[in-house]
C-alpha cells in the first residue's frame, strides 16, 4: 500500500517535467536539444498548463509576444539569453530585417498558428470577465499576426498561406517538404560535401544528433540542405517580397492551413464574445481560406496535400497532415468520413498506437524516423479535436488512451513507435507532458 502511495501518477510525472522545463517566463521544450522558447510549443504547453497554473500558463503565451515582429509576424524560435542562444543568433542574423524587434533575437521564420487555440484552451478555466479581459489582452496581438500571414504569405489573395521554409511547418521533415527539397536546384557547395565525403564533419557540429541517435533525423546532406534555405532566406534579410522575387520554393502547406483555418474560426468567435469587429479584409481572408483548402483536394487519391506555391502542383505525398483538414473544422462531413477511413486502414494508419506521422504503406515510412513514422502527442491531440467536433467519439478515445498508456509505460518523449509505443527523441519533452495532463483532464471530465 505504501509502495503504491509513493509511485508518482503520469500525471505527476508529466507536471514535473512542466516544471523542471519551466524557464522564468515560458517553457523549453527539452533541456539540451531544445534550449529556447518556440511558438506552437508553447501554446500546447499552455494548453497544459491551464490545469495546474494558470498565471503560468497565461505567461507563457505572453512572453511569446515579446517576439512578435512590428509587422504581425510571430516568430518560431525566441532565442535564450544565455548558453546556445549567441550562436543560433548568429546563423539567424533576424536583425536584418526592419521589423525584428530590437529588445530579443528571434528567429526569422513562423510556426503554425496555435495562438488563438491556446489563448481560447486557457480562456476556458477562467471567468466570464477574467475570460473577457484575456482576450482583449490577447487579441490585437492576435489580428495583427492573422494580417501578417495574410498580407505577407498570401500575395496572390488565394486563401491559402506559404511556408519559405520546412520549419515553419512544425512537421520539419515531414515527406512533402523532403519532396520539395529535392526537386529544387541544390547549391554546388552541397554537392561538393557530398563528393568529398565530407558530410560526416558536419555531424560534429550538428545538435540534434549530439542528443538522439542520427539514424532518427535528416541525413546530413538534407540536413544541409535546410540549412541552405535559411541561407538563402537571411541573404534577402527574411523579407517575403524579396523571396518571391527570385521564386525560391514556397509551400501551401496542409498542417499549416489547417490549423489557420481553426485558428480564423477561433479568433471570430473570440471578436464576438469581446464585442470587437475584425478588420474586413481579414475577414475576407479567412472566409476564402475555408473554401480554398478544396484546392488542395484531389479526387483520384481522395484526399488532400500540399501545393507547391509557383506551379499550383500538388505535392503527392501523404503524410500526418493528411489528416488535420479534420482539425480544421470547415471541411465537409463526407470529406471528414473519407479521412477517418484512413484512420481505419491498416496500411496506412491503424497501429496499435496511432498516429503514425506517416502512413505505413509510404516509401518514406522509418519506425522512429523524425516526423516519417513516430506517433506524436501533439498531431494526436489535433487529430482528437477535430474527431470530437466532427462527432468520431470512439476514434477520438482510442486515441487518448493509447497516447497516455505510451507515455504511462515510458515517460513523456518526444515521440513513440506507431507499431510498440517504444519511445525516442528528446526525453522529458514538454508538449508531451502538458498534452497527455489535457487528454487525462479532459477525459475525467467527460
Ligand atoms: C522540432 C520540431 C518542431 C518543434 C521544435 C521544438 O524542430 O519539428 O515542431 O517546434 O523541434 O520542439
Amino acid at each position: 500500500m505504501e509502495d503504491e502511495k509513493a509511485k508518482p501518477t503520469v500525471q505527476e510525472i508529466c507536471q514535473k517535467v512542466l516544471d523542471d522545463n519551466w524557464r522564468v517566463t515560458h517553457t523549453i521544450p527539452a533541456e539540451g536539444l531544445y534550449p529556447h522558447q518556440w511558438l506552437w510549443d508553447s501554446c500546447f504547453n499552455a494548453i497544459g498548463w491551464r490545469h495546474s497554473d494558470l498565471d503560468k500558463a497565461k505567461q507563457e503565451l505572453r512572453s511569446l509576444l515579446r517576439g512578435q515582429w512590428s509587422n504581425g509576424m510571430l516568430p518560431h524560435m525566441l532565442f535564450a539569453s544565455s548558453g546556445n542562444g549567441s550562436r543560433d543568433r548568429q546563423i539567424w542574423q533576424a536583425w536584418r530585417n526592419p521589423h525584428s524587434p530590437d529588445d530579443i533575437d528571434t528567429s526569422g521564420t513562423t510556426q503554425p498558428p496555435m495562438l488563438a487555440e491556446a489563448v481560447v484552451q486557457v480562456g476556458a478555466k477562467l471567468s466570464e470577465s477574467e475570460r473577457r479581459t484575456w482576450y482583449q489582452d490577447m487579441y490585437p496581438a492576435l489580428v495583427a499576426h492573422h494580417e501578417w500571414l495574410y498580407k505577407d504569405r498570401d500575395p496572390h489573395d488565394e486563401g491559402l498561406v506559404s511556408l519559405i521554409h520546412p520549419w515553419e511547418s512544425g512537421l520539419d521533415n515531414s515527406p512533402p517538404w523532403i519532396v520539395q527539397l529535392h526537386a529544387h536546384g541544390r547549391p554546388w557547395w552541397i554537392s561538393a560535401v557530398e563528393k568529398l565525403k565530407l558530410d560526416k564533419v558536419f555531424l560534429l557540429v550538428r545538435r540534434d544528433t549530439h542528443h538522439v541517435p542520427p539514424g532518427q533525423r535528416l541525413n546530413s546532406i538534407d540536413a544541409l540542405l535546410y540549412y541552405a534555405v535559411l541561407q538563402r532566406l537571411r541573404r534577402k534579410n527574411w523579407d517575403t517580397q524579396s523571396i518571391l522575387e527570385r521564386s525560391h520554393f514556397m509551400v501551401e502547406d496542409l498542417a499549416f492551413n489547417s490549423i489557420l483555418i481553426r485558428a480564423n474560426t477561433l479568433l471570430r468567435d473570440m471578436a464576438h464574445d469581446i464585442g470587437k469587429q475584425l478588420p474586413k479584409n481579414l475577414l475576407a481572408n479567412m472566409s476564402l481560406s475555408e473554401s480554398a483548402i478544396e484546392k488542395l483536394w484531389d479526387g483520384y487519391y481522395t484526399q488532400y496535400f500540399s501545393r507547391n506555391f509557383i506551379t499550383h502542383k500538388l505535392i503527392k505525398e501523404p503524410s500526418i497532415a493528411t489528416l488535420l483538414p479534420l482539425y480544421a473544422g470547415t471541411i465537409s462531413q463526407d470529406r471528414a468520413i473519407e479521412l477517418v477511413d484512413m484512420l481505419h486502414d491498416k496500411k496506412l494508419f491503424d497501429t496499435a498506437y496511432p498516429v503514425a506521422s506517416v502512413p505505413l504503406e509510404s516509401n518514406y515510412y522509418k519506425e522512429l524516423g523524425y516526423w516519417q513514422g513516430p506517433s506524436w502527442i501533439n498531431t494526436n491531440w489535433l487529430i482528437v479535436n477535430g474527431l470530437e467536433r466532427y462527432g468520431f467519439a470512439q476514434e477520438a478515445a482510442i486515441i487518448k488512451k493509447q497516447s497516455i498508456a505510451m507515455v504511462k509505460q515510458h515517460g513523456p518523449y518526444e515521440y513513440f513507435s506507431a507499431k510498440n509505443g517504444e519511445p525516442a527523441g528528446a526525453k522529458n519533452f514538454s508538449w508531451t507532458a502538458a498534452l497527455i495532463i489535457d487528454f487525462l483532464e479532459t477525459s475525467a471530465n467527460n
